[in-house]
């Protein structure tokens, strides 16, 4: 089987042709029951190397090639003639291929575009006609080859935004996308699995399954969007002096839903640069919409420059759409992990075969609840989808089922919690450990009472225990407020009981940079909470941070940003309580550092520390280079100033020290770094 990577090229007659069959396969099939068995990129490669290949050899093209063919020519054409030609859309990747376009399409129009563009999501579904006479919905039809499409007005009623009845009695055509929702896929595949049927691998497939499937005992709804209208039997519905966005306010007018509708709407914008502006902001929403899609279209929205801009065979040369990386890929489900959570949740994540997929590599992908597993029909083994975009977490869509190989196990439950070996409560969706919250604490208090955090010294592993078997203690704040008497009872000591309160009072008066990181977010360590602590100073600013401020830390990037800002947002019970309890909330002011010896300088530490600095972990080191005045950093670049490398045993430089070298950056023993921060050792 011949698997390309982005950019890689067919070399003999036999991979084209293997090429071309692969293509024609997953295109009959998509067109088929829905299920194709190539994801998007995958397919996308096979068929640009086919085109490349055909370049090289056009006296050996196939007949069944599949490049220039609407529906790579599996596209089912159907009988029904479209009132005009349903056409496609040219496809740009780049801001320069969109500058490029304009200049396309300035030449077509003799001047520059004066009407302005369209900004319109390009959503990821299935294009449809759908027939409206006197106000009644009296037919659908697929897109087909673009001239003839399929009737399948067996959909009608199950489409949210294309009513089967319209308020008043208008005539026309209005044409657009039909897809499941993210919300309504999952619901069409608890439904699919209730009935014994197969999931769909992912919401486009199931649109087009859905879309073909007469017979089926049970509905599956879907959702519309128009994007467009044409007159139907000679009745003047679309103005010829109308906009784009005039026609599609027409249409919503007549109470069909239309891409104005869409969260992402529909902005005029006046020129290009401001449409590549807005193409920026959709790719930023994407992550968060309820739909899939794939890209943004940018249309002329003059009538008269679209009319003079013209058609090509296959698309307008009036609108174009702008392409986003794609955010599905297929991969292998691996395994599939329990953790337990904070709150006893008893949560499963898959691990999956290494992917990439928008810019990033996913490794993992979360699954919610045992239910989304059935739902899902996942077994290990499987061929899987993976969805990301932007920063949100991956998840998996659902298993391509008719690639599972003949070993694949069907994922295993846990009987028993997986962190204390408890009973699992499984009478909600969401599986907790019998001892809830009290699963996880006893090792969260103990990490929060760590030298590094709250620094709570006296108070091991047993009284712990006691304390949360005795329900005095649910969360760490409860510490704060026991008293004498339970610590006495729990430690089984007055004098014992006495020094814990001293620790807890002294404990209460540590910077946030500790208590922020004693909470245990995940992703914030003693470096990174002490960051945070800086960045915002008080625990009232970095609770007011949203995923984007949180990004202002050096070391946060969209991917980790929503995580703790949602973990955070998930602790504000126990943070009111510790504010209650009166723990400092505070980050002391940073001490006039800038004249200290690392004033402006970034330093990079590797290697175990000797002489003064034995012993000092990469926290430590990091707190006394801050204390010098410097900035830690983590890898050698073009900002470092300095590396502190113990020298190796084998005499051989790190890799770190062979990138200072190259870097020009100074190189300093742990003794001489002694030397130079010898006033801030402690
Ligand atoms: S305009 C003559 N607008 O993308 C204009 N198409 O890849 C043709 N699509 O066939 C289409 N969202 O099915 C247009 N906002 C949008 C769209 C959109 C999705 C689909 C449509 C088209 C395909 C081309």
């Amino acid at each position: 089987m011949t698997i390309l990577r982005a950019g890689e090229a067919l070399f003999s007659h036999a991979q084209y042709e293997d090429a071309v069959r692969r293509v024609r396969e997953s295109a009959a099939a998509y067109y088929g029951d829905g299920d194709s068995s190539l994801d998007d990129t995958t397919y996308d490669r096979l068929l640009v190397a086919v085109a490349a290949w055909e370049q090289e050899h056009p006296e050996r093209i196939s007949p069944d090639s599949p490049t220039g063919k609407v529906g790579a020519g599996a596209a089912p054409a159907g009988d029904v003639a479209h009132t005009q030609r349903l056409l496609s859309l040219d496809n740009v990747f780049t801001p320069d291929e969109l500058v490029a376009w304009g200049a396309s399409l300035e030449r077509r129009l003799g001047r520059p575009a004066v009407g302005g563009f369209a900004v319109e999501p390009k959503l990821d579904g299935a294009a449809v006609a759908a027939r409206y006479r006197e106000g009644v919905l009296v037919q659908i039809i697929t897109r087909g080859d673009g001239s003839h499409g399929e009737d399948v007005s067996h959909v009608i009623g199950t489409i949210e935004g294309l009513p089967e009845q319209l308020p008043s009695p208008v005539t026309v055509e209005v044409r657009g996308e039909v897809l499941f929702t993210q919300a309504q896929f999952e619901a069409a595949n608890e439904m699919r699995t209730a009935h014994g049927a197969r999931v769909f691998s992912n919401p486009r497939n199931g649109t087009s399954g859905t879309l073909r499937a007469q017979n089926r005992p049970y509905r599956l709804p879907m959702t519309f969007w128009a994007y467009g209208a044409v007159d139907l039997d000679g009745v003047g519905f679309v103005s010829p002096a109308a906009t784009h966005a005039e026609v599609l306010e027409g249409v919503a007018a007549a109470g069909v839903q239309t891409t104005l509708h869409t969260p992402a709407g529909l902005r005029v914008v006046a020129t290009l640069a401001e449409a590549q502006a807005r193409v920026d902001e959709i790719a930023a929403l994407r992550a968060g919409l309820p739909h899939g899609i794939d890209g943004v279209v940018v249309k002329a929205n003059d009538p008269k420059e679209q009319q003079i801009a013209g058609f090509g065979t296959r698309f307008p040369y009036w609108a174009v759409a702008v392409k986003l990386p794609a955010a599905e890929m297929m991969t292998t489900l691996l395994e599939v992990e329990w953790n337990v959570g904070r709150t006893g949740v008893v949560a499963p994540r898959a691990r999956v075969r290494p992917v990439e997929v928008d810019g990033s590599t996913v490794e993992f992908a979360t699954l919610h609840n045992p239910a989304d597993i059935r739902r899902r029909d996942l077994h290990v083994g499987d061929t899987v989808t993976v969805y990301k975009a932007g920063d949100i977490i991956p998840r998996i869509q659902a298993a391509v089922v008719e690639l599972r190989p003949a070993d694949a196990l069907p994922v295993a439950f846990p009987e028993q919690c997986p962190n204390c070996g408890d009973g699992i409560d499984k009478s909600q969706e969401r599986w907790r450990c019998v001892r809830g919250a009290a699963c996880r604490l006893p090792a969260l208090i103990g990490y929060a009472a760590g030298r590094d955090m709250l620094d709570i010294d006296g108070l091991g592993a047993t009284y712990v225990n006691a304390l949360v078997a005795s329900g005095e203690v649910t969360d760490i704040a409860d510490l704060f407020t026991l008293t004498h008497e339970q610590l006495a009872v729990a430690s089984g000591s007055e004098k014992r009981a006495a020094k814990l309160v001293e620790q807890l009072a002294a404990a209460k008066e540590r910077p946030l940079n500790r208590v922020f990181c004693a909470l245990g977010i995940l992703g914030t360590g003693r470096s990174m909470s002490r960051r945070i602590a800086r960045h915002f100073g008080t625990m009232e600013a970095v609770r007011a941070a949203d995923a984007e401020a949180m990004q202002e830390v050096e070391g946060i990037g969209p991917e980790k940003a929503p995580v703790i800002v949602q973990q955070l947002a998930d602790l504000a019970p126990v943070v009111e309580k510790l504010i209650a309890a009166g723990v400092n909330m505070t980050e002391p002011a940073e001490e006039k550092v800038s004249d200290g010896p690392l004033a402006d300088q970034v330093v990079v530490v590797t290697g175990r520390m000797t002489g003064r600095l034995d012993g000092f972990g990469r926290s430590e080191m990091n707190a006394l280079i801050e204390r010098a005045g410097g900035k830690a950093g983590s890898s050698v670049n073009s900002r470092t100033t300095h590396l502190v490398a113990a020298p190796s045993a084998s005499g051989r430089p790190s890799s770190k020290a062979v990138k200072a070298a190259e870097n020009g950056v100074e190189v300093l023993t742990p003794e001489a770094f002694a030397d130079l921060v010898a006033d801030y050792l402690d």
